[in-house]
C-alpha cells in the first residue's frame, strides 16, 4: 500500500510502498478515508520531533484520521464492514495506574507510544489495523467533519483541564454571576478554532487572537459563531487590557505564552496546548514579577497533551452540537483537501495560515 514515511530526525517526507497490515485475531482492518495534517506532523518532517518504531528507521506519519472498516478479525464484536471509525493516537505503557485504566494521556512512566508520532506507525497510509479498544464509532451524519475528531479530542481534554481548575471556585449562594464566563483563545489554527467552537457552545464569551486582519476565513468563521476576532500582530495591547477567566493557548510560542498571563483574570487559568520548539534560544523574563502576580491572583497554568477515548466520545457529541448551533460552520475549519502524493509538499509548508489541510486517501 502507499504511505507517507519519514526517518526522524532526518528532515523530509516521501510517498513509499509499504506492506499492507494484516488484521490479527482481535483486530479490525480499516481503510483510511481522510487524514488531517497538523503542526506536530510538520515538526516531525522538519526533524524536530518523532521516533520510529523500535528496530526501524522509518515511521509512517499521521495521527488525525477517519476510516471505514474493511475487515473484522476473528474474535471482534460490535464492528461491521463499512462502519465509519476514528482511531485514538496513544497506546499506554501497560504499567502505570493511568495507562491501566484507559487514561494513557496521563501516562506517568513515559513508556507510551503514539501512532504516527512516537514508536508506532500512523495513518497516512491506505490501511491500518487496530484493536477495537482504540477505535471510536462515527455516525454517518458526521462523515464530512469527523476527520476533525482527533484535534477536537485534544481540545476537549484541554478544556476539561481548565474547567477543573475553574471549578475550584465554588458557587457563591445569593450572588449569581452577572456575566457569561470569558475566554481568550490564542491561535486560529484548527485547535484554536475548535476551542472557540467548544467554548462558545459552553456559553463563554470568546475572543480569539492571531496575527492576521479581518479578511481571513478564520476571522469570518469566528464572527459566524459569535466569537470576536482580534488581530494581535502588534502585541496583546490589541486586547485593551481585557482579562479572561480561561486563556487557551494553541500557538506553541513560548514568549507569547508568558505574555498571555497579562490577559488572565484573577483566579483564572492559562491552559497550554501548543508544543514550543525546544531548540530556541532562552528568553529573558522578570520571573519574580511573573510568579508574584500569579500567586497574588490565585492563577494557574496547566499543560495539556493528547486525549483518551472518553474525549473522542465527547467530541462526537459536540460535533453534532456544533452542527445544530451553526450548520455547516464547523466543516469550514477544513480549508483544503489534497491527494496523498501532495503530502510531502504540504508537510514542508509552514506558512500557509490554513486552519486544517486534509489528505483524501480513499472515497
Ligand atoms: C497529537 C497528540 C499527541 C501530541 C504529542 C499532538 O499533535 O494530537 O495526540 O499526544 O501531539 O505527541
Amino acid at each position: 500500500m502507499r504511505a507517507i514515511v519519514v526517518e526522524p530526525p532526518t528532515p523530509g517526507a516521501r510517498l513509499e510502498d509499504v506492506p499492507d497490515p494484516e488484521p490479527h485475531r482481535g483486530e479490525v482492518g480499516v481503510r483510511v478515508l481522510e487524514c488531517g495534517v497538523c503542526g506536530t506532523d510538520r515538526d516531525i518532517v522538519a526533524g524536530q520531533y518523532g521516533t520510529p518504531p523500535t528496530g526501524s528507521r522509518r515511521l509512517v506519519l499521521g495521527h488525525e484520521n477517519l476510516g471505514a472498516v474493511e475487515a473484522v478479525g476473528p474474535g471482534v464484536a460490535g464492528w461491521k464492514r463499512g462502519d465509519l471509525v476514528v482511531a485514538t493516537v496513544r497506546r499506554g505503557c501497560g504499567r502505570c495506574r493511568f495507562c491501566l485504566t484507559n487514561q494513557s494521556d496521563l501516562c506517568e512512566t513515559g513508556g507510551f507510544t503514539e501512532r504516527g508520532i512516537r514508536g508506532r506507525d500512523g495513518y497516512f497510509a491506505e490501511r491500518y489495523s487496530e484493536g477495537p479498544e482504540y477505535l471510536v464509532h462515527v455516525p454517518e451524519a458526521l462523515r464530512a467533519v469527523a476527520v476533525l475528531l482527533e484535534p477536537l479530542s485534544v481540545v476537549e481534554k484541554a478544556y476539561h483541564e481548565g474547567r477543573s481548575v475553574l471549578d475550584r471556585l465554588g458557587p457563591t449562594p445569593g450572588h449569581p454571576r452577572e456575566t457569561p464566563p470569558s475566554a481568550l483563545v490564542s491561535g486560529t489554527g484548527a485547535i484554536g478554532m475548535l476551542a472557540s467552537f467548544l467554548l462558545r457552545s459552553e456559553g463563554y464569551d470568546v475572543v480569539a487572537i492571531d496575527r492576521h486582519g479581518e479578511g481571513t476565513p478564520a476571522a469570518a468563521l469566528l464572527r459566524r459563531i459569535g466569537a470576536e476576532h482580534v488581530d494581535a500582530a502588534g502585541g496583546l495591547g490589541a486586547l485593551s487590557g481585557r482579562r479572561f477567566e480561561m486563556v487557551l493557548e494553541a500557538s506553541g510560542n513560548a514568549p507569547l505564552d508568558f505574555d498571555l498571563l497579562r490577559a488572565l483574570a484573577p483566579n483564572g487559568v492559562l491552559v497550554l496546548t501548543g508544543i514550543p520548539p525546544a531548540d530556541r534560544p532562552p528568553i529573558s523574563l522578570a520571573a519574580g514579577q511573573v510568579l508574584r502576580d500569579l500567586v497574588l491572583a490565585n492563577q494557574a497554568i496547566v499543560g495539556s497533551v493528547n486525549a483518551n477515548r472518553s474525549y473522542f466520545e465527547l467530541g462526537i457529541r459536540h460535533l453534532s452540537r456544533f452542527r445544530k448551533a451553526w450548520g455547516d460552520a464547523v466543516a469550514r475549519v477544513i480549508t483544503s483537501r489534497h491527494a496523498l502524493d501532495e503530502a510531502p509538499a504540504l508537510l514542508a509548508d509552514r506558512g500557509s495560515g490554513a486552519m486544517k489541510n486534509v489528505l483524501t486517501i480513499a472515497r
